[in-house]
């Protein structure tokens, strides 16, 4: 039990590791907060400093939340009444330590990437069909913000329509994780509905 109280605490550092932060200010001297949406996540490093370094933030920030999950999941408490739960605490301090990262003065990114990371530890096929309408609906309309969103209401109606005998405690979940998302994207979601959210130019020049 000790372990496990351990990597959940774990995974509030772990979350709290500010890739694009740190990959901003160490290969291109440019702290990513400072530019663009002021996000520390991977797309507003795609966004501020190239394709490159928002891929590397993206995988290490999704690798971070899955990571987060994995160590409790393998701390020795499967047989326990309640693992679920430990899981749980796992990927939300995961989560939240992106979100309020004690490695960058509690001002990190929005969560998206680390919350997959997080669903895939927990929840795999759920995981992969919110990623499959996030890429759908991100190519479509080239807002990243958006994509999240989608993704963000899929993966609990997912659960809750093809996966029914998922437990209580992972469905409620869901639905929080949906809704910290909710949360972190107001800003985006208010340009959205004012026509001034930023488009990710895929299919043009940067
Ligand atoms: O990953 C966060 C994304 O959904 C929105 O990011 O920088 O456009 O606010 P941003």
């Amino acid at each position: 039990m000790v372990i496990t109280i351990a990597t959940i605490l774990l995974a509030y550092i772990l979350g709290s590791v500010p890739t694009a932060v740190w990959i901003g200010k160490a290969r291109y001297n440019k702290d990513v907060r400072e530019h663009g949406s002021g996000n520390a996540g991977a797309t507003n490093t795609f966004r501020v400093l190239g394709w490159k370094p928002g891929v590397v933030v993206f995988l290490t920030d999704t690798v971070k939340g899955f990571l987060a999950v994995y160590f409790t999941q393998i701390s020795g408490i499967t047989t326990h009444e309640y693992a679920a739960l430990f899981y749980i605490a796992a990927g939300l301090l995961a989560v939240l330590g992106h979100i309020y990262p004690i490695l960058a003065g509690f001002n990190g990114g929005k969560g998206v990437a680390t919350m997959l990371g997080v669903v895939l530890a927990l929840h795999t096929p759920g995981a992969l069909i919110a990623l499959a309408v996030f890429a759908i609906v991100f190519f479509t309309t080239q807002y990243v913000s958006l994509g999240s969103l989608a993704s963000a209401v899929t993966y609990p109606l997912v659960i809750f329509i093809f996966f029914p005998e998922t437990d209580l405690y992972l469905k409620s979940f869901a639905v929080i994780l949906a809704a910290i998302l909710f949360l972190s994207h107001r800003g985006n979601i208010v340009r959205l509905m004012r026509g001034q959210e930023s488009k990710a130019k895929i299919y043009g020049k940067r």
